[in-house]
């Protein structure tokens, strides 16, 4: 046993390495692997649903095997009649990250499979989760617009079905492949602080609905995927690509992150980042918004310049979302969209793994204090 006094903190757990993983791994030098593959082998050659499957089950499916796993998904994007009105019923105030991670918690108690705790039950509710998170965005988008919300249509992809139902408008063929490929971008990430705090209560044996709970409420936060909600209204303070500059040594003077740069595992860009790039400017061109992409592209050279650090997944997610016609409020719900799949498929390695996860922590408080009781304090 370690004495107190001997304990060595690790802050922020900086490289402490807390299980094996086979789901994905980041290369700190700049590359990140969906189950072995290297994304830059996937990424424009295969849809979100392959990604999906290969989280979950480790291998690609084959052409039987992705139409039934397209057909399952799609069948399970329908809510349950008590969530779409228990969406209706939240303040118009509340952020769609706390919507989200309430409904994913109520989603729970309509589980079929409740008290089911084999791996094919875990499995089902996986798929289930995939599904049902992005509707859960798509609804509580729809209702807010006063738009009707579309049942998902059978001869789409998914990725198609959650943007076509959240905008309430179909997407055309460029549209289609700038969605599905951020979803699979957004997929799964290593270790990061949402996976973790999932496996964490996974860890305890508590259910996967109290894992992706706990996971979208870590995701929420601007230092992870709340970064890119940010982005956008750094983009809005900043007019001109001549101001950049002076905004720029601005926050650092103030001692302030620039949201959507840096990465704790990175040492080089991140591998995410020169696809995000290239849709965004895509997109840009069809929307006649490359002022913004070019506004981009000025604030990480001159980031780059005084910082020596590179933009991350959430900087470029920022534009490519906007050109897409997702309000900014709803890009940090895009993220859990696509990550959820990652989430469900962690959750599922940790039951495996079947060890709490616990650290310990160095005490440096008083010992010793002399009791007083209330009526002397
Ligand atoms: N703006 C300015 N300086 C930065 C930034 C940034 N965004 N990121 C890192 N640095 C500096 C930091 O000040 C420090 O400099 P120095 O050594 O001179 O003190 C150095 O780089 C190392 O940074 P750190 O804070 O020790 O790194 P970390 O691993 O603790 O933090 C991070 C990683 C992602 C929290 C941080 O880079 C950050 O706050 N970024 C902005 C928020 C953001 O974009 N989050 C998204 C993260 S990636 C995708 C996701 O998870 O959603």
């Amino acid at each position: 046993m370690i004495k107190n006094h001997d304990r060595v903190v690790i802050r922020g757990l900086k490289d402490v390495t807390a299980a094996e993983t086979r789901i994905s791994f980041v290369d700190p030098l700049g590359a990140l692997y969906y189950s072995g593959y290297n994304i830059d082998d996937l990424i424009g050659r295969i849809c979100y649903e392959e990604v999906v499957h290969l989280l979950l089950y480790n291998k690609l499916p084959n052409k039987k095997e992705l139409d039934n796993f397209r057909a399952q998904l799609i069948s399970e994007m329908r809510l349950p009649e008590e969530i779409i009105k228990s969406i209706k019923s939240a303040p118009l105030s509340s952020h769609p990250m706390e919507v989200l991670r309430t409904e994913v918690s109520h989603l729970s108690m309509y589980d079929p499979d409740h008290d089911d705790n084999s791996e094919r039950a875990y499995q089902k509710r996986a798929i289930r989760l995939v599904a049902k998170v992005p509707t859960i965005v798509a609804a509580l988008h729809g209702l807010r617009k006063n738009q009707k919300l579309d049942a998902p249509n059978e001869e789409f992809g998914f990725a198609e079905n959650f943007l076509c139902m959240f905008r309430g408008i179909p997407a055309d063929s460029e549209e289609k492949d700038a969605i599905d490929r951020f979803m699979t971008l957004h997929a799964d990430h290593g270790f990061n602080a949402s996976t973790f705090a999932a496996r964490v209560t996974a860890s305890t044996n508590s259910g996967m609905y109290s894992a992706v709970t706990s996971a979208i409420g870590t995701l929420k936060g601007p230092l992870h995927g709340g970064a890119s909600e940010k982005v956008m209204y750094m983009l809005d303070d900043i007019n001109t690509e001549e101001e950049v500059e002076d905004y720029i040594q601005g926050m650092l003077d103030d001692q302030k992150k620039i949201m959507g740069f840096g990465h704790r595992v990175y040492k080089a860009e991140d591998p995410r980042t020169k696809h995000l790039r290239g849709i965004a400017e895509n997109l840009c061109h069809r929307t006649n918004t490359l002022n913004l992409y070019n506004l981009c592209i000025r604030i990480e050279n001159v980031v780059h310049e005084k910082k020596r650090i590179y933009p991350n997944v959430d900087f470029y997610a920022a534009v490519t979302l906007d050109a897409l016609g997702v309000p900014c409020k709803f890009f940090t719900p895009f993220f859990a969209s696509s990550r959820i799949a990652g989430w469900t498929a962690h959750v599922i390695e940790q039951y495996k793994d079947a060890v709490l996860l616990r650290p310990s922590s160095k005490y440096v408080g008083e010992y010793g204090r002399p009791f007083v009781s209330i009526e002397k304090r």
